[in-house]
C-alpha cells in the first residue's frame, strides 16, 4: 500500500441498501506516463473501471475476510489503460461485507448494509511528477443499473436505468487501520462450461444442464422485450421426477433477474455467485439457445497440484467430482457449500478437507489468509468460532473437531508445504484453544456441550438433530488429545518446550480409556465405528490392534460406513493401517447406499454433504441440510493419495523433502497412478498388477530422498524414477 491511506471513504449520499452504487471521476493526463497505479478497496464487493474496461481479473474483490482485521487492497497496473481524458469508476454492491450476516456486530463500519469505497490512483509522469487522484467528496455518485444484489438471494439487471438524481459522494470518518495489501489469493474466472442440454420438464419447464455441478454464474445473451423480466433459477438437481429443484437452497433465491429492454445484450453479473449446475429460464420470450448460456465457473486463483486415477472409473469420476467441491467451495474461504443460504467457512469441513485440498491444489497462500483469520476472530478466552470468518450466530460456539481447525490446519500445512511460519504463527492460538478446552474439561474429559458431534453421521443423527450419535464427550476428549498433540510437537519444532502439555495430555487419554474402554475395545454403550476410529487413528487405545479389530468387526457386521464428518475422514486410514486393507477396499468400491461411490451411481458431478442426499428411488433427504456440493466427505481422497497410491510426506523432513512410499494394492483394480507437484518437484507413484505380479515406479525429485516400504521391507531410494 502506498497512498490510499490518504484517500477518503465514500459513501452514497442516499439510503441505497441491497444496490450497486458507481462512484466516479474525470481526468486528464496530458504527459508520457512512467506508471501508474490504482490501489482500491471497498465495504462490499467492486469492480473497478477506466474508461469502460474493466481493471484486472479479480472477481467480488476483496473477498471476503474477518473484516475487522483485514480488509484487502489491490493494487493494479493501469498505465496501459490510461488515455488522455480519463473516467475512473467504482461499482460497489453488497457481497459479503454490506449483508449484514457474514461478519460480526462489532466490525460494522457503517450500517451494516452500508457500501463503500476508497481508492488511490498513483501516476508517476516520466518528468518526474507524480499526481495521486484519491477517492473523496468530489467524486459523482450514482446508483448503478443492478439494482438490487445480495449474496443468497442473487441480483437484479436493469440496463434501462439511471440514476434520476445523481449526485457527489459523501465522504465519512472510517478507520484505515484494517486496510492491509492482499493477503489471500484473487478470485477469478476459470472454465466456461457451454449448455449441454436444453430440457423441458414435466411441469413444463425450461431447463438448461451444463453438466456439472459448479459454482460461478451464467454468461446469457439476451433481447427479450422491453420490460420483460427474464428470471433464471438456479439448481443443483432435478428431482425424482425430473422437475427442476431448488429446495435445498431453503431461504437463498438464488435468482439471476435480468429487465429487457428489447435491446440485444451479453451480461455477466459482477457482484455475484451461484452454486449450480442446472438453470430454470422464466420470463424468457427469445428462443432458447443453447449457445446463448455458459456457465463461468469462479474461484480462488490456486493451481492444481495433485492428480489421481487408477483402473475403476467410479473411484475416478469421485475423484474428479472432489475436485470440483473444492473448487466449489474454494471461492476466497474454504466454505461448507456454495448454494444455500450459509455459504461459510465452517471450520470443522475445512479442518477435515485441508489434507485432501492441500493434495490437490496449492492452497498455501489461500491458508495462509485464512488462518490469520481464524486468530483474529478467536475469542480471548480461546474459543474459535464455528465460522470463520465469524459472524455474530456462530459466534460463541466451539465444537470438538470444528474448533480443532485452529492446530489441524496450520499443522497439516507445515506438513504439505514445509513451512515453519504456518506453526510460528499460530502457536499462540493452538494454546489458547487448548486452555479453552482445559477450563471446560472435568478431570481430563471435554464434555462441554454446543458440539456438532459426529455430525451427519449414522448411528443416529436425523434431520432434526445431526449431531446424535457417537458420544460428544468421546469426540471432543479424543480430539482434545489429537490435537494437543499437535500443539506438542508444533512447540518442539518452534523451540519452545511442550512437556507441561504432555502431562495433561496423558491424564485425558487415561480419563478416555476409563470412561469409554475395557480390554483395548470400546465398550457397547459407546461402540460406534467413529468412536473406534478415533481411539485407534489418534493413538489413545493402549491396544490399537483389539480396537482397530473391533472397528472392523463393526464395519463388517452391518456391511457398510456408518460414520459422519468426524469419523469419516480417517475410517479407511484406520482400517487399512491396522491391516484390514480388504475391508478399507471394500468401503472405498461399494456403490450402494451409503457410501462414496453410490453418489457417483447416482450421477453426481460433486461430493454430497449426505450419504442419501437424493435416494434410489428419487426421493430426497429433508430439506433442511441438503447440499450437493460439500467437500467434507471429499477427505477420502487423502486415503486416495496416501494408501492407495502410497505417497507420504515424513513428518520429521515435512513438505516432501523425505517421502514415504507405502501403497496398498488391492485385487479388483489393476493400476493406480497418482502424482502431487510438490514444493520440492513432482512426486509420483505407480503401480500395475498383471497376471497376479504387481510392478510399483516411484518418481522422487532431484534433491529428495525416500523410503520404500513394500511388504514390510524397507528401502532407502534417491531421486529419480525407480521400479520395483
Ligand atoms: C454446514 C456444515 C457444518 C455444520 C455444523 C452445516 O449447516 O453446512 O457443513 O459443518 O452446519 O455442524
Amino acid at each position: 500500500m502506498k497512498n490510499i491511506l490518504s484517500a477518503q471513504w465514500i459513501k452514497s449520499p442516499k439510503i441505497a441498501l441491497d444496490r450497486e452504487i458507481c462512484f466516479s471521476a474525470e481526468f486528464e493526463t496530458e504527459k508520457p506516463i512512467e506508471y501508474a497505479e490504482l490501489e482500491v478497496t471497498a465495504l462490499g464487493v467492486y469492480k473497478a473501471e477506466i474508461n469502460g474496461n474493466r481493471v484486472g481479473d479479480y472477481i467480488l474483490a476483496p473477498g471476503y475476510t474477518s473484516y475487522g482485521h483485514c480488509l484487502q487492497v489491490e493494487t493494479y497496473d493501469v498505465a496501459e489503460m490510461l488515455e488522455k481524458k480519463n473516467k475512473i469508476t467504482l461499482s460497489v454492491a453488497p457481497g459479503w461485507k454490506a449483508h449484514g450476516f457474514f461478519g460480526r456486530l462489532e466490525e460494522s463500519f457503517l450500517g451494516f448494509k452500508e457500501t463503500a469505497a476508497i481508492c488511490a490512483l498513483t501516476i508517476k509522469f516520466t518528468d518526474g511528477e507524480t499526481r495521486i487522484i484519491t477517492s473523496g467528496g468530489n467524486w459523482k455518485c450514482e446508483n448503478g443499473k443492478t439494482i438490487y444484489s445480495d449474496v443468497y438471494n442473487g441480483y437484479v439487471y436493469d440496463p434501462s436505468y439511471t440514476d434520476p438524481e445523481p449526485g457527489r459522494a459523501k465522504v465519512f470518518p472510517c478507520g484505515k487501520s484494517a486496510l492491509k495489501d492482499r493477503v489471500g489469493e484473487k478470485v477469478i474466472e476459470h472454465e466456461r462450461l457451454p449448455a449441454k442440454e436444453i430440457i423441458i420438464t414435466p411441469k413444463g419447464e425450461k431447463v438448461i444442464d451444463f453438466g456439472q455441478n459448479l459454482t460461478g454464474y451464467v454468461e446469457f445473451a439476451i433481447k427479450g422485450k422491453k420490460g420483460e423480466r427474464a428470471v433464471i433459477s438456479h439448481g443443483e438437481t432435478l428431482d425424482g421426477e425430473g422437475n427442476f429443484y431448488n429446495a435445498n437452497y431453503r431461504s437463498a433465491k438464488a435468482q439471476a433477474v435480468f429487465i429487457c429492454d428489447g435491446e440485444e445484450h451479453r451480461f455477466k453479473p459482477d457482484f455475484n455467485f451461484y452454486g449450480f449446475r442446472y438453470i430454470k429460464l422464466d420470463g424468457f420470450s427469445d428462443e432458447i439457445k443453447k449457445e446463448n448460456f455458459t456457465a463461468v465457473v469462479v474461484h480462488s486463483d490456486i493451481k492444481r497440484t495433485g492428480s489421481f486415477e487408477c483402473s475403476d472409473e467410479r473411484v475416478n469420476k469421485l475423484f474428479s467430482n472432489i475436485i470440483w467441491s473444492q473448487k466449489g467451495n474454494f471461492l476466497d474461504i474454504p466454505s461448507d457449500c456454495p448454494q444455500r443460504d450459509e455459504r461459510l467457512g465452517w471450520t470443522g469441513d475445512a479442518q477435515v478437507f485441508a489434507k485432501t485440498a492441500s493434495y490437490n491444489f496449492d492452497v498455501e497462500r489461500f491458508f495462509t489468509k485464512w488462518l490469520a483469520d481464524l486468530r483474529a476472530d478467536q475469542n480471548p478466552w480461546g474459543s474459535v468460532p464455528a465460522v470463520i470468518p465469524a459472524n455474530n450466530r456462530w459466534d460463541h460456539t466451539s465444537s470438538a473437531a470444528w474448533g480443532d481447525a485452529a492446530t489441524v490446519c496450520p499443522w497439516q500445512m507445515y506438513l504439505t508445504y514445509g513451512n515453519r511460519k504456518f506453526l510460528e504463527d499460530s502457536l499462540e492460538s493452538m494454546k489458547k484453544y487448548i486452555a479453552f478446552i482445559e477450563t471446560y474439561s472435568r478431570n481430563g474429559l471435554w464434555s462441554e456441550s454446543g458440539h456438532f458431534g459426529d455430525w451427519l453421521n449414522l448411528d443416529g443423527s436425523s434431520a432434526e438433530d445431526c449431531s446424535i450419535g457417537t458420544d460428544k464427550t468421546l469426540i471432543a476428549t479424543a480430539y482434545y488429545i489429537y490435537s494437543t498433540e499437535i500443539l506438542i510437537k508444533s512447540m518442539n519444532i518452534c523451540g519452545e518446550d511442550g512437556s507441561e502439555y504432555t502431562e495433561r495430555r496423558e491424564k485425558s487419554i487415561s480419563a478416555f480409556r476409563n470412561k469409554f474402554m475395557k480390554d483395548g475395545r470400546i465398550i457397547p454403550e459407546y461402540a460406534t465405528q467413529t468412536a473406534c476410529v478415533l481411539a485407534v487413528y489418534f493413538g489413545i487405545s493402549d491396544d490399537i490392534a483389539e480396537t482397530a479389530k473391533q472397528l472392523n468387526e463393526l464395519v463388517t457386521e452391518c456391511g457398510h460406513l456408518k460414520t459422519g464428518f468426524v469419523g469419516t475422514p480417517y475410517l479407511l486410514h484406520a482400517l487399512s493401517e491396522n491391516g484390514y486393507v480388504k475391508t478399507a477396499y471394500d468401503l472405498l468400491l461399494r456403490e450402494e447406499y451409503p457410501s462414496w461411490l453410490f453418489s457417483v451411481k447416482m450421477g453426481a458431478t460433486t461430493v454430497w454433504e449426505h450419504w442419501d442426499g437424493m435416494r434410489e428411488d428419487g426421493t430426497m433427504w429433508s430439506t433442511s441440510m441438503n447440499s450437493f456440493n460439500h467437500y467434507a466427505y471429499g477427505s477420502v481422497a487423502d486415503w486416495l493419495y496416501g494408501k492407495a497410491a502410497g505417497i507420504n510426506t515424513d513428518e520429521s523432513r515435512p513438505g516432501f523433502e523425505h517421502i514415504v512410499f507405502e501403497p496398498i494394492t488391492d485385487q479388483r483394480l489393476s493400476y493406480v497412478k497418482a502424482s502431487i507437484e510438490t514444493r520440492r518437484g513432482t512426486v509420483r507413484s505407480e503401480w500395475k498388477t498383471e497376471n497376479g505380479k504387481t510392478v510399483y515406479e516411484f518418481t522422487v525429485p532431484e534433491g529428495v530422498s525416500a523410503t520404500v516400504i513394500l511388504g514390510g521391507k524397507k528401502t532407502e531410494i534417491g531421486s529419480g524414477v525407480h521400479k520395483f
